[in-house]
This record gives C-alpha cells, structure tokens and sequence, in this order.
C-alpha cells in the first residue's frame, strides 16, 4: 500500500505525510504503519485513486445537460459508474467508468459532441491523497492567535530567530498555495469557453512570495488575445469564410461584446455574469468600475477567501514578478518583509481590509522595506536602473510606455556585501523612517534614493497648460499624485502607489517608526528574557491602542468616576470630613486613592509596571516616564506618599517625610509634585492573568463551597481577592498580558465632588485593555466605596 513513500525523517524523528502525525523513533513509527487510522487512510488513497484514473473531466455542454444525458452518451465508451456534476451551475461534470478501458477509450476519442456542441473530455486531475485531506484544514485555518505567535517567538534563541518564525507562522502552506492554482484553472477553464484565448494570471500575494494565510487571491484576466480571435472572428464573417471550427462562436458570449471598443465597465459585467452563472462556489461578486483600475470582487466559498479581478493589468503581473525576483534576491528580505507587515498591521498602518482607505498598502509598505535596503551600506538591494541595466535581451520589457526590464533570475545579480544580521536591519528599518523626510522627498526605488518633492511640484499644472497631444507626450509632463507620503511605483513612474495616505497615517507611520526605534535600541529587544517576559519582537507586535484614539483622531481616554457619596461613609469618617472645612475634597481624595490602589494591588493582584531599560520609555501621551517614576505618588490624609517600586506607593505614615526618604531602589525623590498637586495621583501597574474572564463562576463555585452567604460583587475584598487568586492558579501559562496606566483627579465642589480616574494602556500585547477596563468600569466602582465604607 505504498507505505514508505509517506515516510521521512524530520527534526522530531519521523513524519508520516499521509496521516500528518510525528513518530519520535522507528518502534513507533513501525506501529502507527500498522494501526488503523494509517491503514484506513492507505485503503482510502487507493480507492480514490483508482476512481480517478477511472475517471474523465467533462465541460463545455449545454448547461441544462442531465446526468442521464451524460451517461447515456458516454456509454458507448464501457460501463459508466458515476456521473458527478457541479450541483450549483452545471458547467463541468466527473464520468466515472467501472474500468480503465473506458476512460482509455473516452480520451482516445479526438472529437465528442453532444446537440450539436463540440464538448471538452480532459483526464481527471490526480490530486496527491495526502495534500488533498489537508487541503481543507489548511486552507481554511484561521489566522493564528497573538497569544500563540507572542508564545511562539518567546521561545525563540535571538530576533533573527523570531524572524524567521514569524514568516514560518504567516507564509501561504504549500497546500493553500495548490489550493489557489486548483481555483485559478477552474476560472481558466470556464473564462476559456466564453472568452476564447483569455488568460487568468495570478498576482499580488498568492504569488508574490510575501502571502499570509488567507490573503486575497488577485486575477488579471487577459484579454489581448481573445480581442486578436474576435477581430479575426468579424473579419470572416464579413468574407463569408466559416466559423471557428471548433464551434467556439456558436456557444461564446463573445458574440455580445465588442472588445476593442467596450467600455471597461461593459467588460466587468460580462465578468460578472460569467462567474455569478458559471464558477461553481463563487458567490458574493461585486463590480468596481469606477475605481482607479476597474474590478471584479468575488468570494469563493470552498477556501473562503476573497478574489479580485482587474482587466488587462499587466504592469501589476510585471511588478509581482519583480517582487518575486527582489525576494530571491537575498534571504533577508522575506523575514523583513514579513515582521514589517506583521507590525505595520498591528499598529494599524497598513492593510486597508476593503481595499482603498487612508492607510498604506501592503505593496507600498513592501516597497519601503525594499527601499530601505537600497539604501542600507553597503546596499542589500540594487536600485532597479541597476537591475534593468542587467537584463539581457530576452527579458526586455516594456508595458505601457513603461520600461519594465529586469533579470528573470536572481543568479545573474551580483550578491550583497551588507552582512548585517535581521535583528540589526530591522532595528535600521525603523531609524531609516524616523528620520525620514517624507513631506520633502519622493521614494524612487527606480533610482533607489530619494528626490526632491520640488522636482515634481507643478507638473499638474504644467499637464494643464498643455494642449491636447498624444498619450506619449502627456506621459512626459503628468506626474504622481503628490500626498503626505509619495513612493513611485517602480515601472509606473507616475504612480504614487501611497496617494491614498492621509496625514494622520503619515503621522502615526512616524510615530510608530521613533517609537519601535527607541524600542529597538533596549535590552528587551536584543536579549531573550531569562524570566520568560516577553521580548524581541513581542513588544513590536502589541496592538495599536486602539483605545486610546477616537475616529476623528482625538485622544479618547477611559474614564471611569467615582463620586462623592456621604451616605456610604462610615459616622466617624464622615465627621472627619465634615470638620475639614473645604479641605474634605483632597482628605476624601486620599482615602480614596488608597482604596483604588488597595483594589488594584490586593483584590486584583496587579503587579508594579516593569520599568523601561533606559528609563526613558516615552508612554503615547507623550509623557517621559523617568518623570512618571519619580512623580509615582498619591495623596493620602496628608496627600503624601512614596515609590515603593516603580510605578507603585505605599501610604507614608503621616510622620515620613518625602524628603528625608528614598525609594528602596535608592532613588532620591525629587520635587514632590503631589504636595502642590494633592489633587492628583497615577499608578503604573502590569496586570499578568485575566482576572476578568469567568470570574462570576469562578465566585459563585467558591461561594458554594466555602458556605458563605452570597454576597453581591464587589461586596466584600476579602471574597474577591480570593476569587482572583483562584483565576490565577488556574491560569497555567502568566505571561505580561498589559500594563497600563491611571491617571485620577479629584473634580468639582460640595455635593458634586467627584474622582475621576483616566486609564491608558502602556503595553497591551495581547490587546486585552478593553475588555480590561470594561470590567472595571463596575467592579471598581463598587469595590472602592466597600472599601471606604469600612474606614473609620
Ligand atoms: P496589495 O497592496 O493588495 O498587496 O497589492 P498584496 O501583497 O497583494 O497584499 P494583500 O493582498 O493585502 O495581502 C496587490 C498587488 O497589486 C498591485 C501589485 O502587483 C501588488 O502586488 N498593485 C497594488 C499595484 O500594482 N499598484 C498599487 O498601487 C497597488
């Protein structure tokens, strides 16, 4: 049963393809070969094999042929077995034969007609078992979770390692990859019978080698050659010869549509139509033609993924091909590509998920990594004057007016003398675009520098000014869409391929780029954590805070309030307030900030924020936290108190002075802000487990057992502290979940006197802040008015 063929030695001892399991050694491997999911796999391989090579791929029939009718006509040939048709559309169908000789002597036959129409008899795909068990699985594998991929490249040895996982967790499988060729030959297959000639082409990331599970599948359908058939077509006609011999004008929609003189949206629809009526599990199509390069949106449900069809774009089938060289060009440039993209989409920079939007594209924001190492020294990359300079005659090419030349093989470019590591060129990545001047300069990977934005200012007017000449000459005066960020398309020279970039991506891409380059120069970057806290490129990944900004680009912070409420207080407490005077707010003040920080440090277990390597860490409100460090206080009674680690304090007895004491780090304090600001605090705290998730079960499991009456949330610290501390040992793997940031004041007077604390978040990898704070905005509340209300 071809047992050895599945076989092969991996890191982990054996892998056994068919069954896609691990076997540490032979004695294992020998009894997973004998056991029964791997001999039922082999009888199953064997059968569908001998149904395949018993089986013909029927199409081009009329679309209300039966199965019956198929049948019965290929009978004729030996006993048929099976007919299985595509239930949705009818355009193909699978003849099985009972025997070999049946479908020996369908394809031996050179010409079948069935009323009247020439129909195609092709042998049956063979699909490899194994590759089409997993096809499925893989395929429609969801994208893995930032918990795992943090997991994953934690573990790694060093950056270059991470790296390199990265592009291991994201790149298309080898079966996704099949999976998108199997969909581009049935498209071939049906475009083919009503557009005679045609040809789909793949581009962009299915095949530019920089694809991620799940990423669109983009088409360009040539029609080039059925407009050359079509003209030859009319030319007969009006000779009076005969028709296309093999009937293709008889069953074409061709005949509908005139190709040399349609409009680009009479094409689409004719695309629609085609795939809507004849792509079995192709739904969901939608036709763009009024976008910059007309389109054809379509899903396909089997793969569940999403497709585009443009038409006659070949500059963009060029431009792949160019990515594809730049990517064989030096192993470096896929992980780069792949961590840049990975972080860009994190930061929310690039992607625009519905096509056009006010971010970066994935093709630009992989420009800018090919850009950059063009300009690293030495080079990793050569400009693409350099490489057209090293094309030979064949691979001349010029599309549009454009020269599009370039070596079709990676061998015949001189290789790189850079021998910086991934870890340094991605640090590089980030110093390059810190610094870079984007209002003033336009990236011409072309020339691989930079030019002067002056160069091309005025070229719309002078297009203006010119009167109406030819294509060429237009060409000459026409330039890019100028914006925030202007990157030339490598051939297209007047496509600035980020004119879509708004100011505010422009500014945000900056602002990352100086925050991932001050990253990129600690020790969290460079060295894995003996403790296993999350490094290297982890902090890179953390999500965009997305909290912290409304849509319109204002700082949106979260806020929770807590007023005044007299009723709750206990008698003495109340009396002391009231003697006060107007001081009873700030008195108040501080007896709240203890209980806020009793709630966060003892209920929910919250640990100091781990202090930046350099100090020097800027949070997103801009503020330095060495100041954040050294201002790290709260008011109690008397509105003081002290850092007792960073980012925490400890109430000071009424005696201690701030200025006579230091932190345990030795720190000096410095001015104490707290005692001319009593009406103020913050805390940064790091939160390990999701002390939030499940946790009414988990109370209400511990109220049970442990017979206590069932006291209302929040009711009781010493009841939540507990119900924290079990989410905690279930929890098996803590890791730095976030770490955030409150900042509380004390706001208004007499009866409408109340705290409001505004939380931020300072490092939330697993972009868990949210749901965080959600929980918060009740429980917390409620937790420190129990807790006030026990003061005496
Ligand atoms: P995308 O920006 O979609 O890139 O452009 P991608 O690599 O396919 O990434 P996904 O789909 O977001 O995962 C797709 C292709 O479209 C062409 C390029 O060929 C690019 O590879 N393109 C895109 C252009 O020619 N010009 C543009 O301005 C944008």
């Amino acid at each position: 049963m071809e047992c050895e063929g599945d076989v092969q030695s991996s890191a982990k001892g054996f892998y056994c393809k068919l069954c896609d399991i691990n076997a540490p050694n032979k004695l294992s491997l020998q009894e997973h070969l004998k056991g029964k999911k791997h001999q039922h796999l082999c009888r199953l391989r064997a059968k569908r094999k001998a149904q395949a090579e018993n089986s013909i791929f029927v199409s081009g029939f009329k679309p209300d042929t039966s199965r019956t009718e198929l049948a019965e006509y290929f009978q004729q040939y030996g006993p048929v077995s099976e007919v299985i048709m595509d239930k949705e559309k009818g355009v193909y169908a699978i003849v099985e034969f009972s025997e070999t000789a049946g479908t020996q002597s369908a394809l031996a036959q050179l010409e079948h007609r069935m009323d009247g129409l020439k129909i195609r008899v092709k042998p049956r795909e063979r699909k490899d078992f194994a590759l089409a068990s997993k096809e499925k699985h893989d395929t429609k594998r969801p994208h893995i979770s930032l918990e795992k991929l943090n997991y994953e490249i934690c573990q790694a040895a060093s950056v270059n390692e991470q790296m390199l996982k990265v592009v291991e967790s994201f790149q298309l499988s080898e079966n996704d990859q099949k999976a998108r060729e199997l969909l581009v030959q049935l498209l071939q297959e049906v475009f083919t019978e009503f557009l005679p000639d045609c040809q789909i082409v793949p581009f962009g990331s299915s095949v530019n080698t920089f694809g991620v599970h799940s990423c669109d599948l983009d088409l360009v359908l040539d029609l080039e050659h059925t407009k050359a058939v079509q003209t030859q077509g009319k030319k007969s006609e009006q000779t009076g010869e005969n028709q296309s011999e093999d009937g293709r004008s008889e069953d074409s929609m061709l005949s509908d549509i005139d190709l040399a003189t349609a409009s680009p949206a009479e094409v689409l629809e004719l695309v629609t139509a085609i795939l809507l009526k004849c792509v079995p599990g192709v739904h969901k199509v939608q036709s763009l033609s009024t976008a910059r390069l007309p389109v054809v949106k379509f899903s396909y449900r089997e793969l569940s993924l999403q497709g585009d069809i443009t038409i006659n774009n070949r500059l963009a089938v060029r431009n792949t091909r160019f990515l594809q060289l730049v990517s064989g060009l030096d192993s470096r440039v896929r992980p780069l590509v792949y961590t840049v993209r990975f972080w860009a989409k994190q930061k929310q920079l690039a992607g625009n998920p519905f096509g056009g939007g006010p971010l970066l594209n994935n093709y630009a924001l992989t420009l800018l990594v090919i850009f950059y190492l063009q300009n690293v020294n030495p080079p990793v990359l050569p400009s693409v004057e350099q490489l057209k300079n090293l094309a030979c005659e064949e691979e001349q090419c010029v599309i549009d007016g454009w020269d599009c030349s370039f070596p079709s093989l990676p061998l015949r470019v001189p290789t790189s003398k850079n021998t910086e590591d991934l870890c340094a060129l991605l640090f590089g990545f980030f110093t390059f675009y810190s610094k870079f001047d984007f209002p003033g300069s336009v990236v011409s990977l072309r020339e691989g520098r930079a030019l002067p934005i002056t160069d091309f200012l005025g070229r719309d007017e002078a297009m203006t000014d010119t009167p109406e000449g030819s294509d060429q000459k237009q060409k000459q005066i026409t330039g890019p869409k100028l914006g925030p960020v202007n990157i030339l398309d490598p051939f297209d020279l007047h496509h600035n391929v980020a004119g879509n970039v708004s100011e505010r991506t422009h500014r945000n891409f900056h602002r990352e780029c100086c925050e991932a380059e001050k990253y990129c120069r600690s020790q969290q970057y460079h060295h894995k954590s003996a403790k296993g806290k999350s490094w290297g490129l982890v902090r890179l990944f953390a999500p965009h805070d997305g909290g912290s900004q409304s849509k319109d680009g204002k700082e949106k912070t979260l806020d929770i309030s807590i007023p005044f409420r007299a009723s709750i207080l206990s008698e003495s407490l109340r009396k002391e307030l009231g003697s006060a005077g107007d001081a009873f707010r700030l008195h108040w003040f501080g007896k709240l900030c203890t209980a806020v920080e009793t709630v966060f440090k003892d209920v929910l277990k919250c640990t100091p924020a781990e202090e930046p390597a350099n100090n020097q860490h800027q949070t997103k409100s801009g503020k330095d936290e060495e100041e954040e460090v050294n201002n790290n206080k709260s008011p109690t009674t008397t509105g003081q108190q002290v850092t007792t680690h960073s980012g925490v304090k400890r109430p000071l007895p009424v005696e201690e002075s701030p200025s006579s004491s230091s932190s345990p780090q030795g720190k000096r304090q410095r001015l104490d802000p707290c005692a001319q600001h009593p009406d103020k605090s913050h805390w940064s705290l790091a939160q390990r487990h999701q002390v939030w998730a499940g946790r009414r079960k988990v109370r209400r499991d511990l109220l049970k057992k442990s017979e206590e009456s069932a006291e209302p949330e929040g009711s009781c610290s010493s009841i939540e502290s507990r119900v924290t501390q079990c989410i905690i040992e279930k929890e098996a793997d803590p890791r730095d979940l976030l770490e955030f940031r409150v900042d509380a004041a004390v706001v208004g007077g007499g009866e409408s006197t109340k705290a409001v604390l505004k939380f931020s978040s300072t490092n939330d990898l697993t972009g868990h802040f949210q749901d965080f704070f959600h929980f918060l905005e009740s429980f917390l509340p409620k937790m420190v008015d129990t807790l006030l209300a026990k003061l005496q």
